[in-house]
């Protein structure tokens, strides 16, 4: 079921709307195809991950892509390869979540038990190998070497963000310029590639490729921004996953980033203290009482700003239109 806020802005455009909900519907069919198989055990597994989806942020974004390329206002320029490479996008992102699930030692995920807190991590492990070995059956499907070529460049990418960010764990001497890199592929290669692969799809130019590739960019990162922002200020209620892992986990996110740098050395010790300690409510204090959280959400709205100017060159449109409503929903979401 797709997630009523990333689309409500659409519904003012009808055609556009139906479109978009219609090819949803189709990537959820060819995601659930591809992950039928003949074992019990496996389909309950594949059942269980299928409560994972939420927004559907990235199929919807390489959809509205492939008609913001053209100017399409009614989903004609979406064909069968779209809705793959959609589900394709998608079964990636699902891979990620139940590893990152293993890395985080999280238990809950969308409301219900992490794959690694019902079924250990084993299974978690085993899990996600399957769905990014289905992802890549699924992606040679399309029959476009191109695309395997992208998405393939894509999780080496994500990869390696992860074991960047692995490798700075415990270090509250991050920068932000090693954190933008860190953010950058973990989370806006996927969000870049599912925007231009859709262009691409589309028979863009690369011109037009390459500036939605750049709106994913910059959409990807601020997404990622408000993550961590919700990470240390959200509501576990509302948000729906394991809170504070990013203390627990000894990561140092945008806002203790932008707290330490503007601290004095009495109040830097202090903080370094709270951290040691995962006085994750301490530090709640010091981000909010500083302007520190508010500053990292201001990165994430100029973020959103730049993915917005990035989109110059793409035909004025309904579908472009929703791509920025789209971005500022990023930032805005409290889930
Ligand atoms: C979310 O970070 C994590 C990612 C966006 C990427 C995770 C990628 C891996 C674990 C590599 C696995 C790769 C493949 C190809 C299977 P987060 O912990 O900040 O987000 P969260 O709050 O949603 O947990
Ligand atoms: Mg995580």
């Amino acid at each position: 079921m797709v997630h009523p806020s990333i689309l409500s802005p659409v519904t003012r455009h009808a055609p556009l709307s139906a479109a978009i909900l219609g090819g949803l519907r189709d990537v959820e069919e060819i995601f659930a195809n591809q992950l039928r198989s003949d074992l019990p055990a496996v389909n309950e597994l594949a059942h269980h991950v299928e409560r994972y989806r939420g927004k559907m942020l990235r199929p919807t974004l390489l959809l509205l892509s492939g008609m913001a390329a053209r100017g399409s206002e009614d989903g004609a320029v979406l064909n069968k390869a779209h809705r793959t490479a959609a589900a394709v996008a998608e079964m990636i992102h699902m891979a990620t979540l139940v590893h990152d699930d293993v890395l985080d030692e999280a238990d809950t995920r969308r409301r219900g038990r992490t794959v690694n807190s019902l079924r250990g991590n084993e299974t978690a492990v085993m899990l996600g190998d399957w769905l990014i070995s289905n992802a890549f059956h699924l992606c040679s499907l399309i029959g476009d070497p191109a695309v395997n070529v992208l998405f393939g460049e894509t999780t080496n990418t994500l990869c390696e963000g992860e074991l960047l960010q692995l490798s700075r764990r415990e270090d509250p001497s991050l920068d932000e310029l090693t954190y933008m890199q860190i953010v950058r592929r973990k989370t806006a290669a996927l969000v870049s590639s599912c925007c231009s692969i859709g262009a691409r799809l589309s028979g863009a130019s690369e011109l037009v490729q390459d500036s939605l590739g750049k709106y994913g960019e910059f959409t990807g990162c601020a997404f990622q921004i408000q993550d961590d922002v919700l990470d240390l200020a959200g509501e576990e209620a509302l948000v729906g996953k394991t809170l504070g892992r990013d203390l627990e986990k000894g990561k140092t996110t945008l806002p203790v980033i932008m707290l330490l740098r503007q601290a004095t050395p009495w109040e830097r010790s202090e903080v370094l203290s709270i951290i040691h300690n995962r006085d994750g409510a301490a530090l709640l204090e010091r981000l909010r009482l500083s302007g520190a959280l508010d500053e990292a959400k201001a990165t994430a709205i100029q973020l959103v700003e730049s993915a917005k100017s990035a989109l110059e060159s793409i035909p004025h449109g309904v579908a472009k239109d929703l791509l920025c409503e789209l971005a500022d929903e990023v930032v805005r979401r409290e889930a």
